[in-house]
């Protein structure tokens, strides 16, 4: 079982889904975390759980605020350093979906896809990298399967997720040698929020959002949707130890699913 005692992992996102998923598995591996989400009720909970899990509440440092707004991801890793003193872990979580076809997404959609995506794990990453220098730690990208799978409905969220998957590789041969990895973890479908945020045409249709994840399930070759705790597990792996010389890999967790897919 991964370590994470003394261990500062900063995952955004954490106030849902995935995110909160992984905040409790590296909770229960004892870590030091920060947090991000914009949802403060939402964020607070995730961080009383995960003190739950057995470490102490000032070993937790939530960040309230909008990834896009480049003062708050300044904030994040300037106050995460000042109360830890170190950065081990960036987990760069934190996405949106909007399902459709390409041709009915609107700039505003495009915009906001592309921008926290692609742009703020980039940025977000230029920040960080000077304190994982310090620590010889790591990244660890959450994109998607639909990164490398054409996928009907999803095109900007594809290539939004395509980006990341060439910026991870990329990232990871410049970084190697100051000893800095650089992963990626690609979910299939999990269940979470994301199916049903603001602006989505499936918003507020659960029969529609019900039916495509049976459709996804049932077109798994494991025969079910992932769980955030399937995706927490592989992004703990490619976060510790036991993958130290493993970087610029693009791991799919999909149950098997690109293997039925172009
Ligand atoms: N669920 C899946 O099937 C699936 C599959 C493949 C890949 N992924 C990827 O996994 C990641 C997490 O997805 P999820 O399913 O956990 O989604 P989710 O439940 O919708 O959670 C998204 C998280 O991102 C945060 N967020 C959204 N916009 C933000 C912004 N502008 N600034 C700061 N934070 C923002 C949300 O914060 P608030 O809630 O506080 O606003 C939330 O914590 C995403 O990158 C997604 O593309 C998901």
């Amino acid at each position: 079982m991964a370590n994470f005692v003394g261990r500062v992992v900063l995952i955004t996102g954490a106030s849902s889904g995935l995110g909160e998923g992984t905040a409790l598995h590296f909770a229960k591996h004892g870590a030091k975390l920060a947090l991000t989400g914009r949802d403060r009720t939402r964020l607070d909970d995730v961080a009383k759980r995960c003190s739950n899990c057995g470490i102490p509440a000032d070993d937790i440092r939530t960040h309230y605020g909008d990834l896009t707004d480049a003062a708050f991801r300044t904030a994040t890793i300037e106050n995460t350093v000042a109360k830890f003193g170190r950065l081990d872990v960036l987990v760069n979580n934190a996405g949106l979906f909007f399902p459709g076809e390409s041709m009915g997404m609107s700039e505003t959609q495009y915009d906001q896809t592309m921008d926290l995506n692609m742009k703020v794990p980039f940025l977000l990453s230029q920040l960080a990298v000077p304190h994982l220098e310090k620590t010889q730690g790591n990244i660890v990208n959450i994109s998607s399967l639909f990164g490398a799978k054409v996928t009907p409905m999803a095109g900007i969220y594809c290539v939004s997720k395509a980006a990341p998957d060439m910026f991870t590789q990329c990232l990871a041969l410049e970084l190697a040698p100051k000893k800095v990895r650089v992963n990626s973890v690609n979910p299939g479908t999990v269940q979470t929020p994301l199916f049903d945020r603001e602006g989505s045409v499936l918003h507020g249709k659960d029969d529609e959002i019900q039916k495509l994840l049976e459709a996804q399930a049932n077109a798994t070759p494991l025969g079910r949707l992932g769980t955030p705790q399937d995706i927490a597990e592989a992004i703990g792996y490619l976060a510790s130890d036991a993958a130290s010389y493993v970087t610029g890999q693009i791991l799919l967790v999909d149950g098997g699913r690109h293997c039925t897919l172009k």
